[in-house]
C-alpha cells in the first residue's frame, strides 16, 4: 500500500533488505522501537553517528542509547556484569536500558558514546527493529526521533513533523506500545535510576534485591541527557492543577474528569499505561489546536505513572 508520504513505508522482506543496505552505507532511518520512534544510524561509525547529532542539533556531551540484538553482541563492546545478567533474563529484550563500562577494543564510535568509558545499552523487543537488527553486523546509535528537547514521536507521522523528508526512510510501525521512553539504570557502581522510563523502580528493585538510588542529591551528573528542560511540546505548562482556566487546555487523567471541549483526558479508564501511551499525542494535539497554556491536574506517581510525571515536569521547565 502506498502512503501520501513518499518516506514512510510498511514493513516487509523487500524494506528490510533496503533498509540494512543503506545503514551500511552510513545513512540515517527512522523505525519503531516499543517505546518511541528512534532515528538510527550504524554505531561502529563515527560518519553516521555524527549525522545523528547533527540533524536533531544535539549538544555533543550527550550520548546515545546502542541497541543491541542480543548480550552476546553487545559483549563485544561492554563488560557484562552479574546485575545486568539477572536484569537482561528478566526484562530484556525489553524497554530498559543498561549503563555498563566499555571495552578498551570496543569498535563503537566515540561521538555515540560521547567519549565517556561508560556505554548504555538496550534490547529492544519490538519485531521490526529485532529483524533488523539481526540482519545487521553492526549495533545502532538510536536517540528518539525528534529535535534536541522536543517530544518524543510515536507514530511514524510524528517523525515527518520533526524532520520532513530528511530522513529518507521511516518504517512504520503503528503506534508505540509503551509511548515513554525506556528506563535508565547506571550498573557501572551502586545501582541507580538515571531515567525514569517503562519499567518502574520497585520492578527493577525486586529483581536485583537491592535498594536504588536516584540522581537527587547527587552531585555528579550521571546521565548527561537528564536535561532539566526537555521533552517540551512548546507551550508553558502548568503542574498539579485542580481545575481548568477558562479557555486554556486541562490535561487531566481518570474517570472523576467529565468530558469538555478543552479537557484532554490521559484515561478515562485511570489506567496509567493507558495514559503514558496517550501522554506525547495528546501534549501534540494541544499545541497544534493553538493553546496557549496548558494546566495539569495531579497524576499518581506510581509505575509508569513516574515516568509521566517526571516527563511532565521536565516539559513545565
Ligand atoms: O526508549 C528509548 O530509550 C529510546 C528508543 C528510541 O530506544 N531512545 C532514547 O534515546 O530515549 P535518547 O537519546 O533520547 O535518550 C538517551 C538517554 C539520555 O538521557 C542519555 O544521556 C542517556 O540515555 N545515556 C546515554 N549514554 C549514557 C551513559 N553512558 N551514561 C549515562 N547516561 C547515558
Ligand atoms: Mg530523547
Amino acid at each position: 500500500m502506498k502512503n501520501i508520504y513518499s518516506n514512510i513505508f510498511k514493513f516487509n522482506r523487500n524494506i528490510l533488505k533496503k533498509t540494512a543496505r543503506y545503514l551500511k552505507k552510513k545513512h540515517l532511518v527512522a523505525l519503531p522501537t516499543e517505546t518511541v520512534y528512534g532515528l538510527a544510524g550504524n554505531a561502529y561509525s563515527d560518519k553516521s553517528v555524527a549525522k545523528i547529532f547533527r540533524l536533531k542539533n544535539r549538544p555533543k556531551f550527550n550520548p546515545l542509547i546502542i541497541h543491541y540484538y542480543d548480550l552476546k553482541r553487545a559483549e563485544k563492546d561492554v563488560f557484562i556484569n552479574d546485575e545486568l545478567i539477572k536484569l537482561y533474563k528478566k526484562l530484556s529484550p525489553g524497554p530498559i536500558t543498561f549503563v555498563v563500562s566499555k571495552k578498551k577494543n570496543s569498535k563503537l564510535s566515540s561521538i555515540a558514546t560521547a567519549n565517556l568509558k561508560t556505554v548504555a545499552i538496550r534490547f529492544p523487543s519490538n519485531k521490526i527493529i529485532r529483524r533488523l537488527l539481526k540482519e545487521l553486523t553492526f549495533p545502532l546509535a538510536i536517540p528518539s526521533a525528534n529535535k534536541s528537547g522536543r517530544l518524543s514521536p510515536v507514530d511514524s507521522i510524528d517523525v515527518v513533523e520533526e524532520f520532513n523528508n530528511k530522513i529518507k526512510i521511516i518504517i512504520d510501525g503503528g503506534r508505540s506500545k509503551f509511548g515513554v521512553e525506556s528506563t535508565v539504570v547506571n550498573l557501572t557502581e551502586n545501582f541507580s535510576i538515571l531515567r525514569y522510563g517503562a519499567i518502574s523502580k520497585n520492578i527493577i528493585s525486586k529483581i536485583l534485591k537491592k535498594k536504588y538510588s536516584t540522581l537527587r542529591g547527587s552531585k555528579k551528573i550521571l546521565s548527561p541527557g537528564n536535561l532539566k528542560k526537555h521533552y517540551s511540546p512548546g507551550i508553558p505548562l502548568i503542574l498539579n492543577q485542580k481545575k481548568n482556566i477558562k479557555g486554556q487546555a486541562f490535561l487531566v487523567f481518570g474517570k472523576k474528569y467529565k468530558n469538555s471541549k478543552h479537557t484532554f483526558n490521559l484515561s478515562k479508564k485511570s489506567n496509567l499505561k493507558q495514559a503514558a501511551q496517550n501522554l506525547y499525542k495528546t501534549l501534540r494535539k494541544i499545541k497544534k489546536l493553538n493553546y496557549k497554556r496548558i494546566y495539569v491536574a495531579k497524576i499518581p506517581n506510581t509505575g509508569i505513572g513516574e515516568a509521566i510525571n517526571d516527563r511532565l515536569k521536565r516539559a513545565a521547565n
